[in-house]
Order: structure tokens, then C-alpha cells, then sequence
């Protein structure tokens, strides 16, 4: 059956891996990224190999950008039953420098972004009587993380609201899980590699039982199944895609 997957932050890194696999597995994808450039891109390259796909530009944090988004890809498309929620923003400054400003923009894409994608896209679902959230984590969520208190605490409270929502609509078809990943090699590590707040490649490797690093694809393999029909007696859950790192 195809369906109509919304993948935030589908412009790059692991949201555009799991774009091309929810095409892969036969639905519609909307692209949705801040990045419209890179959201109209991966959108294309869908087309090319024959998923009905299209790039919606959107920041998570903005809500009356994000209820247009949701209404254009109801149009274009249909109504939303996959959301998966990758946009994110890394942050990283010791706690007593972290400004308020730093802590606010944080949260407002991780957490709140996180909540306007769901309460937009759950009516559609309510509707079908059936949907799969998968929401984008942090091991730092799990772990703790020095000098990331303000990335770690919203991707903590991502893992408060996957089991929240999973309660709260587990008895109307509605599956809710969350991914946290480690050690997997995108363009948002690269960054943080080349500002120094990442160490070396081959230092990570050396942190990741498994002995390198993961991809996109890695991630993406997870959220093709619990997007599927026989993850449905999953949700609540909070499934690390991480080499060993955090067991
Ligand atoms: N790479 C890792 O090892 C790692 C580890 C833990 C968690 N994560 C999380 O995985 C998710 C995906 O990260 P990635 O490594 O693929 O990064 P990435 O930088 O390659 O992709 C993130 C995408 O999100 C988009 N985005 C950022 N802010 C946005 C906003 N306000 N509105 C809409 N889109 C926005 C960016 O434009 C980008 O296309 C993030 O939530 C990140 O926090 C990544």
C-alpha cells in the first residue's frame, strides 16, 4: 500500500537515507527541510527512480510554516501516516557559558519541532487508524553528555514523548518509537569534526565496540521496519542504532 511519509530534516544525513528507503519500501515521501535547496534536491532524486516524492521548505520551529507544510503535502500528496522527525540542531558550550538564547533555539528545533511535526501529522492518522512516529533521539539522551546539557536535556524529553504519545494513542493504531543514534558518519559529525568538538574518526572507531563507524543507511534500515506493518506490536520503545556504544 502506498502511504505518505513526512521526513523532517529528509534534506540530508540520515533523514535523506530514510527518505530513500520509505520510497524503497513503496510509499510517497514529503522531503520537508529548513533547507528547502536540499529538500528539493532529494525530493528529485526520489522521482528519478520512481517514488511520488516532494521537497516542502519548513523550519520545525515554526508553526504556522509547518501547518502550511502539512497542508500542502495533504494536497499534493494525501494525508500523513509515517512522520519521522530527523531535523535537529547539535549544540555544544560548557554549562555555565550555555545562553539563554542558546538553550531556547535548542529545544525549539529538537523538542518543539519535534511537537509541532506530531500534533500535525496525528489527525491524519486518527483518520486512517493507523500511523508510525519515529522520532530522531540522542545517545547523549541516554548517556549525558559534558558541554551538551542543553542538546542532551531535548533530546531526553524526544524520549518522554515517544512513550507519552505511545500511551496515549497505542489503542488507535498509532505506533510511537524513537531512534537515538551514535558514531553515525553525516555531514552535521563532519561539522562538528572539523570545529574541533568532535574528536578524529579513528578516535571515535575506537569508542564503537563494533569498530566503525555507521551511515545513514543504518538508520534508515530501523525506521523502514518500524514503519512497517509488522513493527506494529512495537511502540513506546527507544532502540538504539549505535555499534554497541550504549548498551
Ligand atoms: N550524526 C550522528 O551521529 C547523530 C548522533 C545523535 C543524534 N543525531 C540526530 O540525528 C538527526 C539527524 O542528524 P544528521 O546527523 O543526519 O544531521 P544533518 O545535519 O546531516 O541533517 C539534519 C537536517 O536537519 C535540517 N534542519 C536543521 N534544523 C532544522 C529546522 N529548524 N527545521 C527544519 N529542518 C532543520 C538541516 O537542514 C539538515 O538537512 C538530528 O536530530 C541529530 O540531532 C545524529
Amino acid at each position: 500500500m502506498s502511504r505518505v511519509a513526512v521526513v523532517t530534516g529528509g534534506g540530508s544525513g540520515m533523514g535523506e537515507a530514510t527518505c530513500h528507503e520509505l520510497g524503497r519500501r513503496g510509499n510517497q515521501v514529503a522531503v520537508l527541510d529548513l533547507n528547502e535547496t536540499a529538500a528539493q534536491r532529494v525530493a528529485e532524486d526520489l522521482r528519478a527512480q520512481g517514488v511520488a516524492a516532494i521537497g516542502v521548505g519548513a523550519d520545525v520551529t515554526d508553526r504556522p510554516a509547518m501547518e502550511d507544510a502539512f497542508a500542502k503535502v495533504r494536497s499534493e500528496l494525501g494525508p500523513t501516516t509515517i512522520l519521522v522527525t530527523s531535523a535537529g540542531l547539535f549544540g555544544f558550550s560548557p554549562f555555565l557559558d550555555l545562553s539563554v538564547e542558546a538553550w531556547d533555539r535548542v529545544v525549539a528545533v529538537n523538542l518543539t519541532g519535534t511537537f509541532h511535526a506530531c500534533q500535525l501529522a496525528v489527525p491524519d492518522m486518527l483518520t486512517a487508524g493507523w500511523g508510525r512516529i519515529i522520532m530522531i533521539s540522542s545517545s547523549s539522551a541516554q548517556r549525558g553528555s559534558p558541554e551538551m546539557a542543553h542538546y542532551a536535556a531535548s533530546k531526553g524529553a524526544v524520549l518522554s514523548l515517544t512513550r507519552s504519545l505511545a500511551r496515549e494513542y497505542a489503542a488507535r493504531g498509532i505506533t510511537v518509537n524513537n531512534i537515538p543514534p551514535s558514531g553515525i558518519e553525516t555531514p552535521m559529525q563532519h561539522q562538528q569534526q572539523a570545529a574541533g568538538i568532535l574528536p578524529p574518526t579513528e578516535q571515535m572507531v575506537a569508542n564503537i565496540p563494533i569498530g566503525h563507524m555507521g551511515t545513514g543507511d543504518d538508520i534508515a534500515a530501523m525506521v523502514g521496519f518500524l514503519s512497517s506493518d509488522e513493527a506494529g506490536f512495537i511502540t513506546g520503545q527507544t532502540i538504539g542504532v549505535n555499534g554497541g556504544s550504549v548498551m
